[in-house]
């Protein structure tokens, strides 16, 4: 990205300041698209790796605007939008991946990330082994096999936020021509995948982008045309779709993404930092704290934060005392997803699936979204739920 993340926000995807015409991208719904005779619909229909409207499963240009956006955030070459954050973790896999390989993931990952390894690629004869995410560049290469075809990375991790070495893995990687992917979802904007050895970067657009809570959408972006190839090739063959409408939304998102993010992180991190000073908490799990294990490579690799983190309570406050908590909570909902503009909670303990023996920590974990909520207003909830922990 040439432009400061701001201007590029305002600019991406657009045709231009002096256009005659409206200021958003058009939104364009369509199935057929109708060319004017033979010879131009054989001409075109070769272009399928090019932003061009063949039919409607290639995109419109609603797609494209978006995917040129993404493109710039990412700092890639070419991006893919597809249905879901899930669907741009799927998607990928199943493009880069045959039968008979194997593929490394950390055991800090999204659960339907693993779900998926367990019950479908399995089932296509692809082998999973999980992964300590903290694991260096030895400890990752001793993992890798002669079939190893995919290291698959999420920094921070979901729930537990360890943030990963990614150069190290990349540099382990793709001494042994693996792909390196990478969920970067938290790290949207913050992290640039490509100049730290990624090779798939994947971005659920349901969070950040989005940003309202109100729409659900991924994209997968690379930076070489012979991934683009793969890429996109699987992409087809699959039929993955976006919404026009979710696209359209996601774009209108953007273009307010760098002062929610901001807004956003600065809350949290005050949130963050209050709840390491109370004496019920044991550690905060957020990147930007010396408590959150990776710290350092956050120190390193991220230029910012989100508003998602993690604390972890002593050990004496057990599951029913944090669900007491919870339910004590005026602001906070309690659901699944983050990176709208409101607060959320939801616990973490036993909500997560761990097999590298990783995750172990001092006692029951909770998992905070910071929205664009008055900070004050948020701690003083926040001190009437410790206030029911106890009590719990
Ligand atoms: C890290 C991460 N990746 C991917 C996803 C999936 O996104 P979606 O809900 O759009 O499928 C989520 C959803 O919570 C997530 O937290």
């Amino acid at each position: 990205m040439t432009e400061k993340f701001e201007t590029a926000l305002v600019h991406a995807g657009r045709t231009g300041t002096k256009t005659y015409g409206y200021v958003n991208p058009k939104l364009t719904r369509g199935s057929t698209v109708l060319y004017p005779d033979m010879a131009t619909k054989l001409a075109l229909g070769k272009r399928y790796l090019e932003p061009v409207e063949l039919y409607g499963i290639c995109g419109t240009e609603t797609h494209f605007a978006l995917e040129a956006a993404i493109t710039e955030i990412e700092g890639g070459s070419h991006c893919q939008v597809v249905g879901s954050g899930l669907a741009a973790i799927t998607m990928p896999l199943l493009a880069f991946l045959s039968a008979g390989d194997h593929l490394l993931v950390p055991d800090s990952v999204y659960g339907p990330t693993r779900t998926f390894c367990q019950a479908v690629l399995r089932r296509f004869g692809v082998a999973t082994t999980y992964y300590d995410p903290m694991l260096d560049e030895a400890g990752i290469a001793a993992l890798m096999r002669a079939n190893t075809k995919v290291l698959f990375t999420e920094s921070p991790g979901s729930h537990t936020f360890e943030v990963q070495d990614i150069p190290a893995l990349a540099r382990a990687a793709h001494a042994r021509g693996v792909k390196l992917f990478m969920d970067n979802t938290w790290g949207i904007h913050h992290f640039q995948p490509f100049t730290h050895g990624v090779d798939v970067s994947i971005q659920a657009l349901t969070k950040y982008a989005g940003g309202h809570s109100d729409i659900i959408l991924g994209a997968v972006t690379v930076n070489s045309e012979s991934d683009w190839a793969i890429l996109r090739k699987g992409s087809l063959e699959l039929g993955q779709y976006a919404s026009p409408d979710d696209c359209w939304l996601a774009l209108r998102g953007l273009r307010t993404l760098s002062v929610r993010l901001r807004a956003q992180a600065v809350a949290a991190l005050e949130v963050a930092k209050w709840f390491a000073g109370q004496a019920e908490v044991a550690r905060v799990l957020h990147p930007a704290l010396p408590s959150c294990p990776g710290h350092e490579f956050f120190k390193r690799d991220f230029t910012g934060a989100c508003g998602l983190f993690g604390v972890v309570f002593q050990p004496q406050f057990n599951a029913a005392a944090v669900v007491a908590m919870i339910d004590a909570l005026k602001l906070f909902g309690i659901g699944a997803s983050w990176g709208g503009y409101e607060s959320l909670v939801l616990p973490t303990t036993g909500t997560i699936s761990r097999s590298a023996g990783t995750g172990v920590f001092e006692g029951e974990i909770a998992r905070f979204q910071i929205g664009l909520e008055n900070t004050e207003d948020l701690i003083a909830d926040l001190t009437h739920g410790l206030t029911a922990l106890r009590a719990g």
